[in-house]
């Protein structure tokens, strides 16, 4: 083993809850491992924290119509408080917004300018002339070339999975406005992808040994037909670590340029005086946990820009999961198609571990795979509770009922004792080969497998029946159950953490280091130690509350469906543009239709200033007899215009429900003509 490890799962986007997709994708599986290197004994650090930057963040601020600030600051601290409370357990969780991250990135990115690694480019780049906006990666869609999907992404086809350029879709338009974009001219510091194929392609022939789904995807894009591509490392954009170079100053970091440098600033933060030895000693190993699309990411841009930088280790291992579905879908955060981590710790308080336990035996290890409620269910109550709950409850239940939870002495024993004890302890080496190996899955049928042996041993045994007739080899055979559960309770640490704790405070253990574990023997081990009953560690699941689930997983999507659209927030106005709006208070004095047309209404209206006229379409929601001597917003300032030939001197405002039906906006009665509002 190396000196160091430093573990990574990949910085979540805080743009929303974590879900059970990105737990089982790869935050337990992250945890799994690095839990099981820190009883191992080894040096290693767990980090992670919220990606704040890119369209993600600024899409959803749009959406809710509030500053990317906003959004970030909620969810950092609500996906912060679930992994914790769902006990994976980072060294540190930091967040890509902080100063030193911004530093960090900053002087990362200079110092490839510096060493004349960036390509400076000027390139044609659709642009929003109404949003006023460049339209980088999602803020474009439009017709895949591939296949033909008509919402491509400008980064992305999801239908075919498509890296894409926004150039090469058909058909592209701005998801800020909807218009048909136009190309400018703007420029770009781009990574030479191409010109450092050559390094990429001898660092991942290292790396055969990598699953084959993530070594597989890299030498796809490889081997692809025009091979990499230079990429560009800034956005136009306002949301993100500003460019610290002369012309990058109204442009940002790419956020697959920042998000992996938040790694380094983790470190940073958590070792101030040490990250240098985790991260370029050529003793310490880098792991990287992330999901199937951050695969290029991990696997060719971050390493490349290492390479660039110089001073940095590799990664050594990128173990990526495929996706897992839900209910037989994919799992959907616009169309509230997901089982949200905070909602299931409410809903299921203390059953983190069977939450733990079913992601990591259906886990996404080698292709997508689903997750349903009724394989929830099973596998709590077959398994949980018949194997591992079954086998630990007859220990602590049968030693207190024949010895008053005092552990006999195994003295005596037999050997089926030595072949129990063996077959038992088998699988626990074979649990630690698999982990190693990143197979979790494998691993935790392993750790089943320690279960399986005690239920079998006891079956076979029958102590209830030799208490009667033989009651000292009664005494021997509950003697080595009860090392098995205890050794169960350290064994159990990696997957099932607050079980396993449940385990040994029962027997008034520490957490034991791996290594300890494997030189017990049974017969000098927890001499003289007593048990207490921890009472039932898992409990059958009903029906009922599966029923509820799924029925919560329907409401939830079919409520995110009819939810009122809401329309985006429209471009920023600074404070002085604001200013300049003269809105107050007016009175209706008369209200009458414009002869032949459908919508519009004639006004006079007393602003508290003057008596003025003012012609609005709105005749088709309104009666104009209702009006009279109603009070109503107006903009005062609006350019007068001439509207079927009668001068309109401002606008009433009014409200527009989602179906598009103006609704009266009432001030309040303290208002009185001409008081201003803003
Ligand atoms: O896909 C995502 O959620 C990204 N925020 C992952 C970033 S991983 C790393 F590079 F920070
Ligand atoms: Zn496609």
């Amino acid at each position: 083993m190396s000196k160091r490890h430093l573990v990574t799962a990949a910085l979540p986007y805080a743009n929303g809850p974590v879900h059970i997709g990105h737990i089982a994708g790869c935050y337990l599986p992250a945890d799994i491992y690095v839990r099981f290197l820190r009883q191992m004994g080894e040096d290693v650090r767990f980090i992670c924290g919220s990606d704040e930057h890119g369209m993600a963040i600024t899409m959803r601020a749009r959406k809710e119509g509030v500053e990317p600030r906003a959004i970030v600051d909620r969810y950092h601290n609500m996906m912060k408080g679930s992994f914790e409370e769902f006990g994976i357990s980072f060294d540190i969780y930091s967040r890509t917004s902080s100063e030193d991250h911004h530093e960090t990135a900053q002087d990362f990115f200079l110092k490839l300018h510096e060493q004349g690694v960036f390509q400076e480019k000027e390139t044609d780049q659709y642009y929003d002339p109404e949003a006023r906006q460049f339209l980088a990666d999602r803020y474009i869609m439009g017709t895949c070339p591939a296949c033909g999907h008509t919402e491509a992404y400008g980064d992305q086809c999801e239908n075919c999975g498509r890296s894409l350029s926004p150039t090469e879709l058909k058909d592209p338009r701005s998801t800020l406005s909807g218009s048909a974009p136009v190309l400018k001219k703007t420029t770009n510091w781009f990574l030479p992808l191409d010109e450092m194929a050559d390094g990429i392609r001898s660092f991942l022939d290292q790396h055969k040994d990598w699953k084959p789904n993530v070594h597989g995807q890299c030498m796809s894009w490889l081997d692809a037909g025009d091979g990499l591509q230079p990429r560009s490392m800034t956005r136009d954009l306002d949301w993100g670590i500003r460019v610290p170079v002369k012309g990058g100053e109204d442009k940002v970091l790419y956020v697959w340029f920042d998000a992996p440098i938040g790694y380094i600033s983790a470190s940073k933060e958590l070792m101030p005086d040490q990250w240098r030895s985790y991260w370029q000693d050529p003793d310490s190993r880098l792991v990287h946990f992330i999901g199937k699309d951050n695969i290029v990411f991990h696997c060719i841009v971050f390493p490349a820009m290492l390479m660039a930088h110089g001073s940095y280790n590799l990664p050594e291992a990128v173990p990526a999961n495929e996706f897992l579905n839900l209910e037989g879908q994919k799992i959907s955060t616009s169309r509230n198609w997901a089982v949200w981590l905070h909602e299931y710790l409410e809903d299921f308080p203390g059953k983190q571990d069977v939450l733990r336990y079913v992601l990591c035996a259906t886990a996404p290890e080698t292709k997508d795979n689903d997750f349903t409620w009724k394989d929830f269910q099973q596998r709590n109550n077959s398994e949980l509770v018949a194997i591992l709950g079954n086998f630990l409850n007859r220990v602590f239940v049968l030693t207190d009922k024949y010895y008053g939870g005092q552990l006999p002495d195994l003295d005596g024993s037999s050997d089926s004792e030595q072949a129990a004890w063996a077959e038992f302890t088998a699988h626990a080496d074979r649990m630690e080969a698999s982990i190693g190996a990143y197979r979790f899955r494998e691993a935790l049928g392993e750790f089943m497998g320690l279960a399986r042996i005690g239920n079998k041993y006891l079956a076979e045994q029958e102590p209830w029946k030799k208490i009667k007739t033989d009651p000292e080899r009664a005494a021997v055979i509950l003697a080595l159950a009860a090392r098995m559960a205890a050794f169960i309770g350290q064994a159990a640490e990696a997957f099932l953490p607050f079980t396993a704790a449940r385990i040994r405070n029962a027997f008034g253990m520490e957490l034991m280091s791996w290594e300890e574990l494997k030189k017990i023997d049974p017969a000098k081990w927890l001499k003289g130690v007593s048990a207490a009953n921890p009472g039932l560690l898992f409990d059958k699941i009903e029906d009922e509350k599966m029923d509820e689930q799924r029925a919560r997983l329907t409401q939830s999507e079919a409520e995110q469906s009819t939810a009122p659209a809401v329309d985006p927030q429209k471009e920023t106005v600074d404070f002085e543009s604001f200013q300049r709006m003269d809105i107050r208070v007016a009175q209706i004095l008369s209200a009458e239709r414009v002869p032949k047309t459908d919508k519009l209404l004639k006004f006079e209206v007393d602003t508290g200033l003057d008596r003025r006229t003012v012609v609005s379409g709105i005749a088709e929601f309104f009666d104009p007899k209702d009006l009279v001597g109603k009070r109503v917003p107006i903009l005062m300032n609006l350019a007068p215009r001439k509207i079927r030939g009668i001068e309109s001197e401002g606008m009433l405002l009014f409200g527009e429900d989602s179906e598009g039906s103006l609704k009266w906006v009432e001030p309040d009665a303290g208002l009185s003509p001409g008081s201003s509002i803003g």
